[in-house]
């Protein structure tokens, strides 16, 4: 008899159920904005989105003509973007007057709502520019509220070390009873820097009720018990169902974000910086910042 399994498979246990990896997507090079080359690893053919999250990208290059050009003012309505440094500076104004500086290490969780038109440019004209962008959905009712930003420097971001080993940024969520400072997202997202030396081990509870990925930046780890497969740089990893995630690292040490956050499970119509439910409220976004109502 499978003890493990039996356990596993009690209500009562409190033993968590680890989630495995359901298949591993790699990203595409594209470019956005004014000509920025970015890899495309969430909302490309080969996965289309995993609710809510309908986009992530990676941008990483030491080049300036493969960033400087950024992405001049354009619109956004009907989720949220969600802007992590990791290196290099970027500027963000919008129409509202609203302005900020993001450094490595910040994060921009802006909701866009009913509408705000925006730009993002690299305040840097030659060195590392690295970070991700997230575009989280957002429910229905919350489509058409208003734009909120929670900028947040490096700092006010907590880091924990749950064992020995494991360094973990909290962005969103908690662990170890740290709380991340991002707050009052519909979608109750967790997003986890983790950074891991060679041969360690942990286990990260991540809400059963999420769905979430696991995007490995640097080195190579493994995820689930007794996982076969490697992740390595620039490989995702869809999340099975369970309620922890079992991070594990061979000679190499490893970098990743797993974010997680609850599905919306609601009718998805998408043009280019709008999401909404249906044509015709695409119809409708497209009016109106065509007539200059963002
Ligand atoms: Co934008």
């Amino acid at each position: 008899m499978d003890t493990t399994a039996t356990l596993r498979a009690s209500p009562d246990a409190a033993v968590p159920t680890l989630r495995q990896i359901q298949r591993i997507v790699r990203g595409r090079p594209t470019s956005d904005g004014a000509g920025v080359k970015l890899t495309r690893v969430i909302g490309q053919p080969d996965l289309d989105m995993i609710d809510p999250f309908l986009m992530l990208d990676e941008f990483r290059s030491d080049s300036a003509g493969d960033y400087i050009a950024g992405f001049p003012e354009h619109p956004h309505r009907g989720f949220e973007t969600v802007t992590y440094m990791l290196a290099g500076r970027m500027r963000h104004g919008d129409n509202q007057g609203n302005s900020g500086l993001l450094t490595p290490g910040s994060v921009q969780w802006m909701t866009a709502g009913r509408g705000i038109l925006h730009s993002e440019m690299p305040e840097q004209e030659n060195g590392l520019m690295w970070g991700f962008q997230l575009w989280v959905n957002l429910p229905a009712k919350d489509k058409m509220t208003a734009p909120r930003y929670q900028d947040i420097a490096p700092e006010a971001i907590p880091e924990t070390s749950p064992v020995a080993g494991a360094t973990v940024r909290v962005i969103a969520g908690s662990l170890n009873g740290v709380a991340g400072p991002v707050s009052g997202i519909a979608t109750e997202p967790v997003y986890f820097d983790v950074r891991l030396q060679a041969g360690a081990a942990v286990e990260l509870p991540l809400p059963a009720t999420h769905n979430g990925f696991a995007y490995v930046y640097q080195g190579q780890a493994r995820i689930g018990e007794g996982a076969s497969e490697q992740l390595v740089r620039g490989d995702l990893g869809v999340l099975g169902k369970g309620d922890g995630l079992k991070i594990t690292t061979g000679d190499a040490p490893a970098r990743l974000i797993v974010v997680a956050g609850k599905p919306l499970n609601e009718p998805v119509a998408k043009y280019g910086p709008f999401v909404m439910n249906t044509p015709q409220q695409i119809v409708q976004a497209v009016e109106d910042f065509r007539a200059g109502r963002f």
